[in-house]
């Protein structure tokens, strides 16, 4: 099949020179047409023999606007010429205005122009024309040469289509190129903005680790010592009642000089509110002892940042992690706060069971002080499979609540550690920052996703065959 395009027009008003190119362009050149040319041109034609024959599909035209009407509806329907061979010399328009003409409707198409006196030189057919890339045929012509022409031309005009096919693919491929380029700049965007965030966190862990370390022992002797001292007060409680006892017998009895002395101790325990005392040191004690107790509690979960406490890994039910969990918090929920399971059937997920029962811990005291004295934590979890190896089998867990939301700013903060917008010693600010570290460490990802005054669903998923720690 031949794809080429050999449709040629000739615009010529001499029926003899159109008859010739028919013959020379749509016969075989041993068609006798070599003669033919000779008698017609009166030269020889060498080398014709050497020409690889070559049928065009030829539209004849006999003057300048009928030319140029063929050309147009020849591009109407789609089949433009590839070559056209214009007489100079003809009634009605010439041949370099034809050219134009023809120019300004296919700047495509190859010209030559065929001209036989010698009064238009180039320069004058290319001003007329508006173009330098016309090319000349000088009557007396021989067939040998029309058949170059047309052979170069067709060629050069099919070569020069490819290169605009080609372009365009270039071009789109260039586009395409581009898109992938873009697409590529936005992750690396992303796994940047990632990778910042883990080395913080990791960097914080590891500063945290070492600053609950530094706090554990003087808070352990600070809680003994408070501890002893609530002791002591008791006694010393008990030992000044008694005093009290023997005071009254000593007014009852005593003389002067006695009296005098209770009355100064009365006044004493009056200016000093000594009675006061007594009975709030062991409610100060109490107190100080929650405030360590709570403080051992920080270092706890501050060692969680480093995995100080890491057990073996080992194959558990999540789903029942989550319920145990839910068991532990109970009395953080408020009875009007609505529970609804999903449970979903899981695959044993390899883990530090206790680390996740910490991140299921943080996130649903989040979600019950998030949704207060009324409203649905809503718990789905399931088996994300998939079948290739390289995708291992993952489980999803969504703790939805219908609480107060994050607002859109504060969204890229919940995991730093030490945010929050809970009240003084009401919140550490650590969970989500701990949960965070737990659910990467297992090869997993934590996602949150809210909407002020509407709620928030966090998101865990984790491999089946993760905890790597
Ligand atoms: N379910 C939720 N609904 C609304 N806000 C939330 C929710 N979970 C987290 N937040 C917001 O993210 C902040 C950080 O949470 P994170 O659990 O890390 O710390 P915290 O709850 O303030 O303190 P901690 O958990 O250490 O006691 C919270 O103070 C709160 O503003
Ligand atoms: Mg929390």
């Amino acid at each position: 099949m031949n794809d080429n395009n050999l449709r040629i027009i000739v615009i010529d008003d001499d029926p003899g020179v159109r008859d010739a190119f028919k013959e020379i362009l749509t016969q075989p050149p041993s068609s006798g047409i070599a003669e033919k040319g000779a008698a017609l041109f009166g030269e020889e034609m060498p080398g014709l023999t050497s020409c690889a024959p070559q049928t065009y599909e030829l539209t004849l035209t006999e003057n300048g606007e009928l030319g140029v009407d063929a050309v147009r509806r020849a591009l109407e329907r789609h089949q433009p010429f590839s070559v056209a061979f214009i007489d100079m010399n003809m009634p009605g328009i010439d041949g370099a205005e034809t050219a134009r003409r023809i120019w300004v409707l296919d700047p495509n198409i190859k010209i030559v122009i065929v001209t036989a006196f010698s009064e238009y030189r180039p320069c004058d057919i290319i001003h007329i024309a508006q173009r330098d890339d016309i090319f000349y045929l000088r009557k007396p012509f021989n067939s040998e040469e029309i058949r170059q022409f047309a052979n170069a031309l067709t060629h050069a005009w099919d070569t020069e289509r490819q290169r605009e096919i080609l372009a365009q693919k270039l071009e789109a491929v260039n586009a395409e190129l581009e898109d992938v380029n873009q697409n590529l700049q936005q992750k690396v965007n992303e796994q940047t903005a990632l990778l910042i965030q883990s080395e913080k966190m990791s960097s914080l862990g590891v500063l945290a680790a070492g600053v609950a370390h530094e706090i554990n022992n003087p808070i352990s002797f600070i809680h003994g010592n408070l501890d002893t001292i609530r002791k002591y007060s008791a006694s010393v409680t008990k030992l000044l009642q008694k005093y009290r006892s023997l005071e009254e017998a000593a007014s009852r009895r005593g003389g002067d000089e006695i009296q005098a002395l209770i009355a100064e101790i009365n006044e004493f325990k009056a200016g000093h509110k000594i009675d006061f005392i007594l009975e709030d040191i062991v409610s100060l004690a109490d107190e100080s002892l929650d405030g360590t107790r709570r403080v051992r509690d920080i270092v706890r979960e501050l060692r969680g940042f480093s995995h100080a406490d890491d057990t073996t890994p080992q194959p558990a039910d999540l789903n029942e992690i989550i319920e145990k969990t839910l068991t532990m918090i109970g009395r953080e929920l408020s009875p009007k706060t609505e529970i609804i399971r999903d449970y979903g059937e899981l695959l044993p997920v390899r883990c530090y069971p206790q680390k996740l029962a910490q991140v299921f811990l943080n996130v649903l005291i989040n979600a019950a002080q998030a949704v207060g004295e009324k409203g649905t934590i809503y718990i789905a979890t399931r088996g994300v499979m998939t079948a290739s190896n390289a995708d291992p089998s993952k489980v999803e867990i969504c703790i939805t609540d219908t609480g107060q939301g994050i607002p859109a700013d504060e969204m890229t903060k919940v995991f730093d550690p030490f945010f929050t917008t809970k009240p003084v010693g009401a919140g550490t600010g650590l969970g989500l920052s701990i949960s965070y570290d737990i659910v990467k460490s297992h090869g997993g990802e934590m996602l949150i996703d809210s909407s002020e005054n509407k709620g928030t669903t966090v998101r865990i998923i984790v491999p089946v065959g993760g905890g790597g720690g």
